[in-house]
């Protein structure tokens, strides 16, 4: 006999937090409303509706990736950042909440000027570059990224939101800063990779899916604070300016790289749980 909504949702729930998975009833949830479209309210008012057998076999199927440690964004293949759905799956970072607080301070400073030139520097899916692409449909966004995996779910990513005026560009954050003018941007943003290399490897498991170059920030996880500053600040305008996410407690140490560069007006802006989550300075000439 075929299995109702609700006996799916409470055993797919069942099986995830015996095997130990965080969480287990809102990954469940996800899962329910992934392959039956089936929310909350409707699993509320319609739970006793039959459950499609082949969809159950699916939604099973899924529920043994999650429990190997397949984050459940992969398994979805779709995530919401600030209100923009973005493709994600193995081989590109899953945007985190973390970001939206940079994406945040790029999106005012973005609408603050009427035709902006911006680059998200290490853009993974796009999220920043296109969130603020959004803010302001007159700015020029250029996205770059390394990563050949990424770039294609970068690309996609754009195509998803209509983000015309995103530009996805190839390259190594290290090397391609020469094929921009100096004084070309209003605006450099970037969440670089910075864990800590001998840390990674003991991160929860679910990071160990997610590509090491997206995380791996050299030995004291500030590689690319140091280099994308140095290679990268005499292509902001004067009045321009550089916003970083940055990890817990590199807040200090990315401030004072920014200050060896002779920015100005060097801020930080907390995260939900306290945390100094972005680094933002002014460049004057
Ligand atoms: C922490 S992830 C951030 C992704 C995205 N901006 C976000 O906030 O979700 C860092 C990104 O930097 C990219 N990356 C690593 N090394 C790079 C390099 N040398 N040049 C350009 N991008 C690089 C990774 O592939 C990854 O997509």
């Amino acid at each position: 006999m075929s299995m109702t909504l609700s006996q799916v949702y409470r055993k797919a729930e069942a099986l995830l937090k015996e095997k130990g998975v965080p969480d287990a009833d809102v990954d469940s949830l996800c899962l329910l409303e992934h392959f039956f479209g089936a929310d909350r309210t409707k699993l509320i008012l319609h739970g006793d509706t039959a459950a499609d057998e082949e969809l159950c076999e699916k939604l099973f199927s899924a529920v043994h990736r999650r429990i190997t440690g397949v984050p459940l964004q992969y398994i979805i293949g779709i995530w919401n950042f600030m209100g923009y759905d973005f493709i994600v799956g193995e081989g590109v970072l899953i945007p985190r909440d973390d970001t939206e607080i940079a994406a945040q301070e790029a999106c005012e400073f973005a609408v603050s000027i009427e035709c902006p030139k911006i680059i998200d520097l290490c853009s993974g899916s796009g999220a920043i570059a296109i969130t603020v692409a959004k803010a302001n449909v007159n700015s020029e966004v250029t996205a770059l990224e390394y990563s050949e995996n990424a770039l294609k779910y970068l690309k996609k990513n754009i195509e998803l939101n209509n983000a015309d005026n995103v530009v996805p560009f190839a390259g190594d954050v290290t090397k391609c800063a020469d094929s921009f003018n100096n004084g070309y941007f209003d605006l450099i943003v970037s969440n670089p990779p910075y864990i800590r290399s001998e840390q990674i490897d003991t991160l929860q498991r679910e990071l160990q899916y997610e590509p090491r170059m997206a995380l791996d920030g050299g030995k004291d996880g500030l590689f690319f604070y140091r280099i994308i500053t140095e290679l990268w600040y005499k292509k902001l305008k004067s009045g321009g300016k550089l916003v970083y996410e940055v990890g817990e407690d590199q807040c200090d140490d990315v401030c004072e790289i920014l200050k060896r560069y002779g920015f100005d007006n060097i801020s930080y802006r907390m995260d939900l749980h306290g945390y100094k989550r972005t680094v933002s300075g002014i460049m004057y000439y």
